[in-house]
């Protein structure tokens, strides 16, 4: 089975995800300094009676930066409007948004590298000045009118921030990186989704299932679900190791959490760039793969794992890599 344990449709999952998503700063799992410091720039926002200032997360998917857009406007009491980067196609679409904000909203807008630039230089001085500038009127006599908006949070979320314009980065206070979970922080987050689906885990079983989750918890809730199918249908309902062991296995993620995109990208170095250093174009091409799917999604885990290296000529295979794959490193012999 080629299953994916890293898909890129999110629609169908939304429905799920909303119901084990952590709905306050407290119940947010890991992240702890993002999290000391959100809690901090809320709590003078409040005593100031101010709106938060702009904040910006980034990092691979699945890693929390939705989630805590929501746990903004709850913990700051504002109501959440949503939009994202691919659907704002016009300057209209962008000024019908921001038009429609009340006071002390938080305005979520997801993959925010994704608005033309012509469209995103409508939100700087809507960020800074909250202050909406639209042209009205025909081309021979066109004017430019502007009216006053509420003042309002920006949450943007992006997972590539290099993506992102000077100008519409320096306009956010607050950036925050979010980073791959520990496996303690994995563990517990398993054990809550747990509890919120009302079955129960073992200690190994979930420490297992963190393991193989690459350090998101978007794909530890995953694999949780599907353990929890094996565990109804082969067993008693318990999720116990063994269980936990035989689904993973029968999903195609090994003990690294790796799939079998992962297995070609670094076969694919290994064996056809003789270990690289190779570019990331070359790569892509050689596993069908997109460059952007690659530099965002696998790319991030496996050079945190230390499977894969990224140097100035290129990305290259480590011998750890070689060591999973069960293939003799011969790399650095004389
Ligand atoms: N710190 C956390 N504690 C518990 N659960 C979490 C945490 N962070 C994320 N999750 C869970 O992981 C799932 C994915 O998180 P979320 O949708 O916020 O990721 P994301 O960073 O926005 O991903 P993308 O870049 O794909 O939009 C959510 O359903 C949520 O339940
Ligand atoms: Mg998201």
């Amino acid at each position: 089975m080629d299953e994916r344990v890293i898909s890129e449709e999110k629609l169908e999952e939304d429905e799920i995800e909303m119901n084990i998503r952590p709905e306050t700063l407290d119940d947010y799992i890991g992240q702890e300094q993002v999290k000391k410091n959100l809690e901090i720039f809320m709590k003078a926002a409040k005593m100031r009676n101010e709106s938060l200032d702009h904040v910006l997360f980034y990092g691979p998917p699945g890693l929390g930066k939705t989630t805590l857009a929501y746990i903004i406007a709850n913990e700051m009491g504002g109501n959440i409007k949503t939009a994202s980067g691919p659907s704002i196609e016009k300057s209209g679409d962008l000024a019908a948004i921001l038009s429609n904000l009340e006071e002390g909203d938080i305005l979520f807008i997801d993959e925010i590298h994704r608005i033309p630039r012509f469209i995103e230089e409508i939100l700087y001085p809507a960020m800074e000045d909250f202050v909406l500038d639209i042209v009205v009127g025909t081309e021979s006599s066109s004017r430019s009118i502007r009216i006053d908006l509420p003042p309002f949070t920006l949450v943007g979320a992006t997972t590539r921030a290099g993506d992102l314009t000077a100008p519409l980065r320096d306009r956010f206070g607050i950036i925050s990186k979010l980073e791959y979970y520990t496996l303690e922080e994995l563990t517990t987050i398993v054990k809550r989704s747990a509890k919120v689906f009302e079955c129960t885990i073992d200690e190994e079983a979930a420490i297992e299932l963190a393991k193989r989750s690459r350090g998101t918890p978007r794909i530890a809730n995953r694999l949780l679900r599907r353990v929890r199918d094996f565990a109804l249908v082969e067993g008693d309902g318990n999720i116990d190791l063994k269980i936990t062991q035989k689904a993973l296995d029968s999903l195609n993620v090994d003990s690294l959490g790796l799939d079998s995109t992962d297995y070609n990208l670094l076969k694919a170095i290994i064996e056809r760039f003789n270990g690289g250093p190779v570019g990331i174009e070359a790569i892509a091409s050689s596993i069908g793969e997109e460059q952007t799917t690659i530099e965002d999604v696998y790319e991030p885990y496996l050079l945190q794992i230390g499977l894969l290296k990224r140097t100035s000529r290129g990305r290259m295979a480590t011998k750890m890599a070689y060591d999973h794959l069960k293939i003799p490193y011969t790399k650095g012999l004389f």
